[in-house]
Parts: C-alpha cells; sequence; structure tokens
C-alpha cells in the first residue's frame, strides 16, 4: 500500500538486515533500527514502548543464516567454483561486494515499470538467496537463470549477454550456494 494500490513488492527477507543498512527496497530508511519504529507507526500504526522495538531488533539480529543445501559436505560444488569465477567476470562482485555481497549502495538496473520506473534499489545481500525466490523488487524472476536471461536490461545487472547457458547456470549454482 505503501507504493499505491496494485503495486506490491517482494517481501524482503530480513536476514542480516541490521548488518546491512540502509533498509528497505529504496533504502528509505538510514538502518533497520529505523525501518523496526517507521514499521510499528506507519504499517501497524501503533504506539509501543521503545522497548518492544529493542526487543524485535535483537530478535532480528539473532537470525543466523542456514547453510545452502547446495553446498557439498560444506563447500561449493564443482559447478558453484566455476560459477564464482563467472561472478568476478561478469562484474556482479562490483555491487554484490564484500562479506555479505552487498555494496549497501542504490543502482537503477533499469528494471523499473510504472511507478516505479528510473528508482535505484537497494543492493540485497546474497546470503540465503537460495531460499527467498522469487527475485527483484517485484519479484518477478522465478528463479537467478530467469532474473539474468530475460530480466537483465543492457547488462545493466552485470554483464550477461555474452555467457553461455553453461556459465549461466554455474553462476546460478554459486548465487545459491551463498
Ligand atoms: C550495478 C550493481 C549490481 C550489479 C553489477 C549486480 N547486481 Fe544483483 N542486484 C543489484 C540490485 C540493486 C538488486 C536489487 C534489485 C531489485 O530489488 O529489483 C540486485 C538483486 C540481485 C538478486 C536478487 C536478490 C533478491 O533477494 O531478490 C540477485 C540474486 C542478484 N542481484 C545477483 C546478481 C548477479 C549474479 C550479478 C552478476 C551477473 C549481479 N547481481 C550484478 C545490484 C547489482
Amino acid at each position: 500500500m505503501n507504493d499505491g494500490l496494485g503495486n506490491p513488492k517482494n517481501t524482503k527477507s530480513l536476514l542480516l538486515a541490521h548488518k546491512t543498512p540502509p533498509s528497505m527496497g529504496l533504502g528509505v530508511r538510514s538502518d533497520a533500527e529505523a525501518a523496526v519504529r517507521a514499521g510499528i507507526r506507519h504499517i501497524q500504526f501503533a504506539v509501543r514502548p521503545e522497548a518492544d522495538a529493542v526487543a524485535i531488533d535483537e530478535y532480528l539480529k539473532s537470525l543466523k543464516p542456514i547453510p545452502s543445501p547446495r553446498l557439498v559436505k560444506g563447500k561449493l560444488s564443482r559447478s558453484a567454483n566455476r560459477g564464482r569465477e563467472v561472478f568476478e567476470s561478469a562484474g556482479c562482485a562490483s555491487c554484490h561486494s564484500g562479506e555479505l555481497y552487498t555494496d549497501q549502495k542504490k543502482h537503477d538496473l533499469g528494471i523499473g515499470k510504472w511507478l516505479d520506473e528510473g528508482k535505484s534499489y537497494d543492493t540485497p545481500t546474497l546470503i540465503e538467496v537460495w531460499r527467498t525466490a522469487p527475485y527483484l523488487y517485484d519479484g518477478r524472476a522465478a528463479s537467478i537463470e530467469d532474473m539474468l536471461k530475460k530480466h537483465n536490461v543492457d547488462d545493466k545487472h552485470g554483464k550477461t549477454s555474452n555467457l553461455t547457458n553453461k556459465q549461466i547456470e554455474d553462476l546460478a549454482e554459486f548465487v545459491l550456494s551463498l
């Protein structure tokens, strides 16, 4: 509803939210603490004691990533290892950088439709992306392959147009192993 009737959004995972400011798809809250308090006030229309917000923060901070079921004995599979190289060469790591795979900055990937045209989105962490399909702000991509093949306009979301199907598969395997 925040974004206008008929303009729904993909629910973001709250995992690592407190470690990857800013918050919200558009990065409109400076950090997760601000987002928790804004949610109580502007989504629930409630007035609650600060202790409740602190308790929610503590709960969210306690969430730990679950290792991907695609790992083989806790390590990247062969395909995922090849995919890691593609991740570097396709420029994914320029935005999905560091330990949590995010530069914590906003980018316009050229995929905004209707009211969202031209908007920049906060780079999400890729940790646990294996359990958070569908992808992109409005959930238009059912899979990583779908996202990279059908929804990457002018290679703005990494240089993928020159990749073979096999390379895309390996890249997806890597991302889904994080
Ligand atoms: C220019 C910066 C940038 C580059 C380069 C980039 N990404 Fe992203 N990525 C983003 C942003 C911003 C989003 C959020 C888009 C949205 O919500 O619509 C995103 C979203 C994603 C998502 C979806 C996460 C989710 O939870 O919905 C995945 C997966 C992903 N990127 C993987 C990749 C891969 C693989 C590459 C390399 C081919 C790549 N990205 C290159 C900025 C980038």
